[in-house]
């Protein structure tokens, strides 16, 4: 559970990511372009936490999760883990900090390798990282797979043998096989059927409990990380646009986005669903190429003033430990009373 009295085990700090999106002449110079993926985003993770990060496609998550891991250099900002500079860190530095960082991905038919057994997948971490002799790494794999609900006894099986949700978990175990403080988890369901999803979902809070992991879990929508994260944080279009502990980011959300994320949620009561009040967006989010001005989310807020698309929000405590970007947030909290807290 998250803790402020605790030191974060992660701490990113103003990062930003550009990628080069081509050049072109304007006005008779050579412009080169950016996408702003991610802007100027700050938040920390606790140990043992579940951090939700939650957004449209495309607004940046999964290059949030990436230049963590230095995947990606960042183009400005921090990432500090376990109190350590991640992105100063030279190689050798960066394969010690990925014992403790692991990753596990969205599709589990393309991230594993379909020319290695399951076996060689899940102890591929210990390989790297020189951790045991062979028959102890097999021993350990048999244990993971056991662990995660799968058949010890398949360990010289191909991942085209398994189904999705079973290769999920065979992604699940290579990520513990080190017993990692962190698992960058980005959006490890959302390409399995919704009657999978919540057994793969219940696996990895019952291995949370356990080994005491953080996660930081990136899904599109919120109802994937209402019942499995601590805290919640929404982006928009490449910035962090509100932040919270889960009960009061669902029971009283400030920013017009997060609201209009949350209407789409289902409330199992037709007769509350029926009631609710709907905010409904219009159109489709703008390029992060050449961005909107001020606020990012102005060309689509419903309750967008002139100012929005001058200034840039600040993002804001608007109760303890929730920060909104949005110059109205104080005045336009919604209470979501159908939340069952
Ligand atoms: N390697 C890359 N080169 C250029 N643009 C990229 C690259 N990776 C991501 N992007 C762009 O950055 C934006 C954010 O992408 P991404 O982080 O994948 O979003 P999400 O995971 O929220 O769907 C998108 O506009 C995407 O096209
Ligand atoms: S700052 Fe303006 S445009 Fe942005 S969310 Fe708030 S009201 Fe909407
Ligand atoms: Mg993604």
């Amino acid at each position: 559970m998250a803790s402020t009295e605790k030191q974060p085990l992660l701490k990113v700090e103003h990062l930003s990511k550009e990628f080069p999106a081509g050049s072109g002449v304007f006005g008779g110079r050579l412009s080169r372009s950016v996408v702003s993926a991610v802007k100027d985003i700050s938040f920390e993770i606790y140990p043992g936490e579940t951090f939700g990060l939650v957004g449209e496609s495309g607004c940046g998550k999964s290059t949030t999760g990436r230049t963590i891991m230095r995947l990606n250099r960042p183009t400005e900002g921090k990432v500090f883990f376990d109190g350590r500079d991640v992105s100063v860190m030279n190689k050798q530095e960066l394969k010690a900090m990925r014992r403790d960082m692991q990753f596990i991905f969205q599709d589990p038919y393309a991230s594993l390798n379909p020319r290695m057994t399951i076996g060689e997948i899940v102890s591929e971490p210990m390989t790297i990282h020189n951790v045991g002799t062979h028959e102890e790494r097999m021993d350990r794999v048999r244990e993971l797979l056991d662990v995660v609900g799968l058949n010890p006894e398949h360990i010289n099986r191909y991942p085209h043998e398994f189904s999705g949700g079973q290769r999920q978990r065979v992604g699940i175990a290579r990520a513990f096989a080190l017993r990692p403080k962190l698992i960058i988890c980005d959006e490890p369901v959302s390409a399995l059927d919704v009657s999978i999803q919540a057994q793969v979902l219940n696996l990895l809070k019952d291995l949370q409990n356990r080994f005491g992991t953080a996660y930081l879990f990136i899904a599109h929508d919120l109802s994937v990380v209402q019942h499995i994260s601590d805290r919640v944080a929404v982006m928009y279009l490449g910035k962090m646009v509100e932040v919270s502990d889960w009960k009061s980011l669902y029971a009283e959300p400030h920013h017009p986005y997060t609201q209009s994320l949350l209407s789409a949620v289902p409330v199992p009561d037709p007769d509350i669903q029926r009631d609710r009040r709907r905010v409904i967006l219009a159109g489709d989010p703008p390029s992060p190429i050449d961005p909107p001005t001020g606020c990012r989310f102005h060309t689509r807020c419903p309750i967008a003033q002139a100012i929005c698309s001058k200034e840039q929000p600040e993002f804001k405590e608007v109760a303890p430990g929730h920060r909104c970007a949005c110059h109205f947030a104080e005045a336009f909290p919604i209470k979501e009373s159908h939340i069952d807290l």
